[in-house]
């Protein structure tokens, strides 16, 4: 039965967690629940839903929608269908509702064949990004935007190793655009992922960019056997943050916290 919202369990929302929501695509092909999921979305947004092309689009678009809506709602006192959302210029959802809290929940969205992630956290800047490792690496994409010590990097490494340590930077890249909230407008050459100590994970600006590595923290997992991706976190110095990974179908009471990453790779520098 749900329970009247007054009496629901809120979960708290940290500065110093993140939360990560992860749908696997293939548990939300339900009829009732794919119609449950409709009556959450706005006529904008049911009419966003039917202009994509291909099935499977329109329904990672709606698992989706359905996914931030029911997770906000875990947070904050306000129903799912009551979510409102505004993008800025370079095309970033943010939250529109007029309350204290909710102008304080940062949150990001991934999608990549068959999985969806949500990151959720208070007040700083989040970037994550998914990538489907089965897909054949465009090689040609690095070369032509990567920076030089990235390509150089690249091409050091065995061809057995080449395809995976690809999508590790792809998704490490666009995890910070992505935490800038400024889309390609960030030059993809003018920052380096230096992933050659260790599980460490090192962010590198050239000196005309205006940033700091110090104030990025990454972390970098495998949340399938299919999949890799990145999360891109500002952390001011001396702060730490833990990250919780559950999966759920949205709208279903299925949550479950996930623990069998295959890969971690995090440092705070
Ligand atoms: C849109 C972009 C932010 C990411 O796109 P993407 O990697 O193709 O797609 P993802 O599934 O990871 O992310 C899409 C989600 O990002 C969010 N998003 C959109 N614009 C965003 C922005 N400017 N900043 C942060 N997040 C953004 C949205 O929530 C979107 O999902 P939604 O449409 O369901 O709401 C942008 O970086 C882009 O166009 N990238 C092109 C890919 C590329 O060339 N990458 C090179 C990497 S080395």
């Amino acid at each position: 039965m749900e329970l009247p919202i007054d009496n629901k369990q809120f979960l708290a929302l940290s500065r110093e967690q993140v939360d990560v929501w992860l749908v696997y695509v293939d548990e939300t092909y339900d009829e009732n629940l794919v119609a449950s999921y409709r009556r959450l979305l706005t006529a904008q947004e049911l009419e966003q839903e039917a202009r994509f092309y291909f099935p499977n689009d329109r329904h990672r678009f709606l698992v989706t929608r359905a996914l931030v809506r029911d997770v906000l709602s875990r947070y904050e006192a306000i129903s799912p269908q009551d979510w409102r959302f505004e993008q800025n210029a370079y095309g970033r959802p943010t939250i529109a509702n007029d309350n204290v809290i909710s102008k304080l929940i940062s949150f990001n969205i991934s999608h990549s064949d068959g999985l969806i992630i949500l990151s959720i956290t208070r007040d700083r800047a989040l970037g994550v990004d998914t990538e489907n490792l089965t897909r054949s690496a465009p090689m040609q994409i690095a070369n032509s935007y990567f920076s030089p010590r990235e390509i150089a990097a690249l091409h050091r490494l065995p061809a057995a190793l080449l395809s995976q340590r690809f999508f590790e930077l792809w998704t490490l890249k666009e995890s910070y655009i992505k935490a800038r909230g400024m889309g390609l407008t960030i030059p993809l050459d003018q920052f380096s992922f230096n992933l050659d100590v260790d599980q460490q994970i090192r962010i590198e600006f050239e000196t005309a960019f205006d940033d700091l590595s110090s104030r990025w923290w990454f972390w970098q997992w495998r949340p399938s056997a299919n999949h890799i991706a990145a999360l891109c976190l500002e952390l001011e110095d001396g702060a730490a943050a833990t990250v919780i990974t559950r999966k759920v179908i949205p709208l279903l009471p299925s949550e479950t916290l996930v623990s069998n990453m295959l890969r971690t790779s995090t440092r705070r520098y």
